[in-house]
């Protein structure tokens, strides 16, 4: 089985440098995806209230036989659950769902500026870690203004900022906010969707000069960059190629030429995207 190494948190815990990404995994296919994953080796598990899969996440790891203590299992309070209330409420929902005690690492999904509740949202995170049920807090899609904000008004740092950020979306401006602050940068779409991306001839040609995939490829410029990438695959084959990414390492030309490109923002721009 791969040993994934880890990385530090800025709150002293730490979180594995890649993980399983669950969306758009539902029913039956998602408890035996995430089945598949925990036994292949992953152990940073990625669901949220929005993808509707919190209850086969929670099955396939009690079903697992992995001690819970091995497992980084991270959700994300959505948009409509919002406020400071609200998100106490939709954490217990989330929470029983699961079917776990605690959460480890729990994230805003989307900042949703023009509601602006996500002030009242951390401080309600705040306050479920200070209680012990959630060891780990960050945010998703929030720009370094958002994340900011958070600072200013609560003292408050994430310990993790999910982006989108793929070869089309270097995020450079966001990552080196995040490693100035000790921001821990978590990739979503880290293949691109598996779109065009993987089947690029200079790509490819790279790829196989370091004897890997062109999914390897890519998911190892993450880990260059020192971002966490969490690709979703149905197919425990592929789960098992996505996970083999810590024995080559790419030179910092090879890193940089593969952003060398036009972009392309598969998802929503975060200042604007609204996801309830
Ligand atoms: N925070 C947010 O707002 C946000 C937004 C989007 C996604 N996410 C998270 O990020 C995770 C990953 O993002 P994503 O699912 O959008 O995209 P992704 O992981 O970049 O790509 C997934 C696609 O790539 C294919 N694939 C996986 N491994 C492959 C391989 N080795 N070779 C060829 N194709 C491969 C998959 O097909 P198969 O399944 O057939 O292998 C699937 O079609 C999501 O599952 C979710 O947990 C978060």
């Amino acid at each position: 089985m791969t040993d994934v190494p880890s990385h530090p948190l800025n709150d002293a815990h730490s979180l594995p440098a890649t993980g399983f990404g669950t969306w758009p995994l539902t029913g039956r296919e998602a408890e035996r995806a995430v089945a598949d994953a925990l036994a292949v080796g992953y152990r940073l598990i990625d669901t949220a209230v929005n993808y509707g899969n919190e209850t086969e996440v929670g099955r396939a790891i009690a079903a697992s036989g992995v001690p819970r203590e091995e497992i980084t299992v991270t959700t994300k309070v959505p948009g409509r659950h919002q406020g400071y209330e609200q998100t106490l409420a939709s954490f217990e929902e989330s929470r029983s769902r699961l079917g776990l005690d605690r959460l480890d690492l729990y994230l805003i999904h989307w900042p949703l500026p023009r509601i602006d509740a996500f002030v009242d949202t951390w401080r309600a995170m705040i306050t479920l870690r200070d209680d012990g049920l959630v060891r780990s807090l960050g945010v998703s899609n929030f720009t370094p203004e958002h994340i900011a904000r958070l600072e200013r008004e609560t003292g408050v740092l994430p310990a993790v900022n999910q982006i989108e950020l793929h070869p089309f979306l270097p995020q450079d401006e966001a990552r080196a906010y995040h490693a100035d602050k000790g921001i821990l940068t978590e990739s979503w779409s880290p293949l691109g969707k598996g779109s065009t991306l993987l089947k690029e001839p200079a790509l490819v040609g790279l790829a196989r000069k370091h004897g890997v995939t062109p999914a390897q490829l890519v998911l190892r410029w993450h880990v260059e960059l020192g971002a966490v990438p969490i690709p979703k695959s149905a197919d425990a084959e592929r789960q098992r190629e996505n996970l083999d990414i810590f024995g080559f390492s790419l030179t910092p030309e090879e890193t940089a030429a593969l952003t060398d490109r036009e972009r392309l923002r598969l998802g929503g721009d975060p200042d604007v995207h609204e996801e309830f």
